[in-house]
This record gives structure tokens, C-alpha cells and sequence, in this order.
């Protein structure tokens, strides 16, 4: 299950990409736009700043992100990607931070490459840091003994779903597409007790939270805080830097 709200924990450091990636589409006047993936809706209610006369489509597989968006005013749909299918007006669709949670978007994406219509943008963003020692020391200690018989079958193996950008630029380029690909790594300064520690919590923890009773949660991130705190030591002024790579694409379909 999402969490809106401690999703959007970090709105600000979370949203940088999705206008960096919005940046390199050039669409001037699209008929509609598509967010898939739209989670609580914050970044997609300023896409009509950018394209008031397109149709605002948005759809999202948890029906929490869903409510939330609806409240921000945006008109989205509980909807899992693999069932979008584009409308024959569809001029631009963006998926922010949602594909890596899709194993087989691969396919998606050649799919959706073969049914927009000509001229479409297609432009994904995928976090890119799953080796990272946020990520590494989560999948170690949900993979030890004590962990393991719970925990292995439900953490979160990003490492083995998302691609490197240019294996998207492949992807685009062999469907026939223009093709921008990318990747940036944000150094972002975290305030607070533990905020690596929060920060994953509003995402790569999900599926483990989701998998263990309160005090077996509370356990964990009890384990986990230390191993994270070493590895992302807190500068004297109590701010923690926390490198976040990040990969993009952005297609033109011919
Ligand atoms: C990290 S959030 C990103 C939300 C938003 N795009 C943003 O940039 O803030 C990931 C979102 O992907 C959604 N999601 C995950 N798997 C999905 C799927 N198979 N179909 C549709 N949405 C999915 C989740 O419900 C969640 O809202």
C-alpha cells in the first residue's frame, strides 16, 4: 500500500526530476497528455500550466495515490499500466519514477512506441541507484537469516528491473523513435534524525513494511537505521548529503 503522505516527505527533491524530464519534451500544443504512474497527483496538477488546451489524462495502480490526486484536483483514474492502452489523440505521456516497479516495462514501452500516433513524446524517468548503499545494505539485511524466510521473497529488487539509459536508447531507437536518454545523480542534503532511513521509507521499504507486523517493522528499521547512518554519516551542521542517481528518457515517435 502507498502513503501519500510520507511520499510526499520529500515533494521537493522527488519532483526535481520530473521537470527535468519534462524539459526535454518538446511538444508545443498536444491534444492530450498522459501521466502514468501519477501517484498523488502534486507534479501532475502543473502540467496544464504548460499545455492548457491538452486533455489531462492520469492514472494510477493504488487507489490511495489515486483519492489523494483526485483531492489536488486531478482527474485520475485508478488504473494499472499494464492496462493503458493511448487514446489515437494521445501527443505526450510521461511515466516519473514508476517503471521501475514494472519488471516487464520493457515490453510496455516498445508497445506503446508501436501505438502512439506519429509525433507523440514518450519520456520516462527511472531512479538509477539500486547499488546503491541505501539499497544494498536493504536487500542484506532482509536477506539474513533472522529476515530472510519473511523478507526474501518481497524486497524490492530494482537492480534486476531497470536498465541503463542506454540500453532505452536502444529500445527507442530500434522502434524507429528519436531518442534521448540520460542520466544525472542529485546530491541532495537531508535534515533530521535518520533521513535515509526516511527517505526509503516512503519507497523501496514499502514492500517490506507491507510484509511484516508493526513491532517486526519497527524491529527492522531499528536494524537498519545504524547500518544507514554509517553509511550516510551526518555532516556537524546534522544535514546528511544523499547522492540519487537518476535515468531518463525521452522518445519522438516518427
Ligand atoms: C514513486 S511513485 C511516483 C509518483 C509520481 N509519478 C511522481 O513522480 O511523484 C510510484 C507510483 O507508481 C505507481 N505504480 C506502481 N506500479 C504501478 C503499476 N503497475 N501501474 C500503475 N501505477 C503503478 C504507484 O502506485 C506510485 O503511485
Amino acid at each position: 500500500m502507498w502513503d501519500p503522505a510520507k511520499y510526499l516527505d520529500y515533494a521537493d527533491q522527488r519532483g526535481r526530476p520530473f521537470y527535468e524530464l519534462l524539459g526535454r519534451v518538446g511538444a508545443v500544443a498536444p491534444r492530450r497528455v498522459v501521466d502514468l504512474g501519477c501517484g498523488p497527483g502534486n507534479l501532475t496538477k502543473s502540467l496544464p500550466s504548460r499545455w492548457p488546451s491538452a486533455i489531462l489524462e492520469a492514472s494510477d495502480s493504488s487507489p490511495e495515490m489515486v483519492a489523494a490526486a483526485q483531492a489536488a484536483g486531478v482527474p485520475a483514474e485508478v488504473r494499472d499500466v499494464h492496462d493503458w492502452k493511448p487514446a489515437p489523440d494521445t501527443d505526450v505521456v510521461l511515466s516519473n519514477a514508476v517503471l521501475q516497479w514494472v519488471p516487464d516495462h520493457r515490453d510496455l514501452l516498445r508497445r506503446w512506441a508501436g501505438e502512439l500516433p506519429s509525433g507523440a513524446w514518450c519520456a520516462m524517468q527511472v531512479p538509477g541507484n539500486f547499488g546503491a548503499p541505501s539499497h544494498a545494505l536493504i536487500r542484506e539485511l532482509a536477506s539474513s537469516p533472522a529476515w530472510a524466510p519473511v523478507l526474501e521473497p518481497v524486497v524490492f529488487r530494482g537492480d534486476e528491473t531497470v536498465g541503463e539509459p542506454q540500453e532505452y536508447a536502444d529500445l527507442f531507437a530500434d522502434a524507429g523513435c528519436q531518442v534521448d536518454a540520460w542520466e544525472t545523480t542529485y546530491v541532495q542534503r537531508l535534515d533530521g534524525p535518520d533521513p535515509v532511513l526516511e527517505w526509503v521509507s516512503g519507497t523501496a521499504l514499502r514492500p517490506i513494511r507491507a510484509a511484516l507486523d508493526d513491532a517486526s517493522w519497527t524491529r527492522f528499521r531499528a536494524e537498519l537505521a545504524p547500518l544507514l547512518a554509517q553509511a550516510y554519516p551526518a555532516r556537524a551542521d546534522g544535514t546528511t548529503w544523499f547522492g540519487f542517481r537518476r535515468i531518463f528518457a525521452v522518445a519522438r515517435v516518427p
